[in-house]
């Protein structure tokens, strides 16, 4: 009976943000979902037509997730809203009732989904380089590329909800009604990905600590005078958007069987701010780009690592990114950012 009333679904939580956009146009194209789109904010008119619904609604609204349950068949959710590191400090209990409490809303609902539907929801959740928390910048140096296991200290109220989310999501595929009589298991498939900075050539982050690159990328292309907010010398991860989006899409389709884990490092690149610097002003020679680090954010960013371990990944389902750093700039972010700018 449900079948024949609710529509099967593809549910996009944050489909209005950066990663939203990407994996909404991607999920477009491959032709075979339903997606329904879920943001706070109203839905870019640009993305509608994508969508077979389009909801402008918080997560933190059970009754609006009752709806939900009632209309749709879920059969896969990417979660992505969140409140991002940056702007986490500022509001820490808000980012913990959105970033925290909101998955664990949807977790409801998936288990809800499963239940109805008798499969497995697949519960997609973008995790962050933030759940690590190095302690000084020489362990920084020394650590390298680091593994799924270490550091485990997160340093942001963001970093801290994300570690605790992927255990959240563990332990709902794992041990839920671990001592029920029934226990049946909560159909819940929970797969996360840990990813580096992102950087889109089409939309500008809001929010995060990793944005120093996109936005002197984006700035350059407009003729905008910039300022970097960390120093030159600083190393994270990065990653072009279409590899971020291909890799969510992926490890959504890996055989369970091959996964020996819920949580993934993936990594690509892994610039230093004053090679971003040294790329986009000789693409833009006339960039007004200048570095007057803000200690405090500069300091959250000395806690994430240099560069992840991306092998576990890898093995288990063949992630490998398509954009290296040449790839990026030179067939990806400057040739679409000229061309949206022009
Ligand atoms: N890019 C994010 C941020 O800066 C990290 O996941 O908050």
């Amino acid at each position: 009976m449900s079948e024949t009333i609710r529509k099967p679904a593809v549910l996009v939580t944050g489909a209005n943000g950066e990663m939203g956009h990407g994996l909404i146009d991607a999920l477009a194209e491959i032709g075979n979902y339903s997606i329904i789109a879920l943001d706070v904010r109203p839905i870019d008119e640009s993305m509608k037509p994508k969508c077979s619904d389009v909801i402008v609604g918080d997560i933190l609204e059970t009754r609006l997730l009752e709806r939900m349950q009632s209309e749709y068949e879920v059969h896969s959710i990417y979660h992505l809203a969140a409140l991002l590191s940056t702007r986490a400090e500022f509001t820490p209990e808000a980012a913990h009732r959105v970033n925290v409490e909101g998955t664990l809303n949807l977790l409801k609902l998936a288990i809800e989904q499963s239940r109805w539907h008798g499969q497995p929801v697949k519960f997609m959740f973008p995790s962050s380089i933030a759940v690590y928390g190095l302690p000084s910048k020489e362990v920084k140096k020394k650590a390298g590329k680091v593994k799924e296991s270490d550091w485990n200290y997160p340093a942001t109220m963001y970093g801290v909800n994300k570690l605790y989310c992927e255990h959240l999501g563990r332990y709902y595929e794992k041990h839920y009604r671990q001592l029920a009589s029934d226990n049946a298991g909560s159909g819940v498939d929970f797969r996360s990905i840990r990813f580096p900075g992102l950087i889109s050539a089409v939309t500008v982050p809001s929010g995060g600590t990793s944005d120093y690159a996109p936005e002197m990328l984006h700035a350059a292309a407009q003729g905008k005078a910039y300022s970097c907010f960390v120093r030159e010398d600083v190393r994270i991860p990065f990653m072009a958007m279409p590899d971020a989006i291909t890799a969510l899409l992926k490890l959504h389709d890996a055989p369970k069987n091959n996964l020996s884990t819920n949580v993934y490092n993936i990594g690509s690149f892994s610039p230093s701010a004053g090679r971003i610097f040294e790329i986009v002003k000789k693409e833009f020679p006339n960039a007004e780009i200048r570095f007057s680090p803000d200690d405090k954010r500069q300091a959250i960013v000395d806690t994430w690592p240099e560069d992840v371990d991306d092998s576990v990944a890898r093995n288990d389902w063949d992630w490998r990114p398509e954009f290296d750093e040449a790839r990026a700039f030179n067939e990806y972010l400057i040739p679409v950012i000229r061309k949206r700018y022009a």
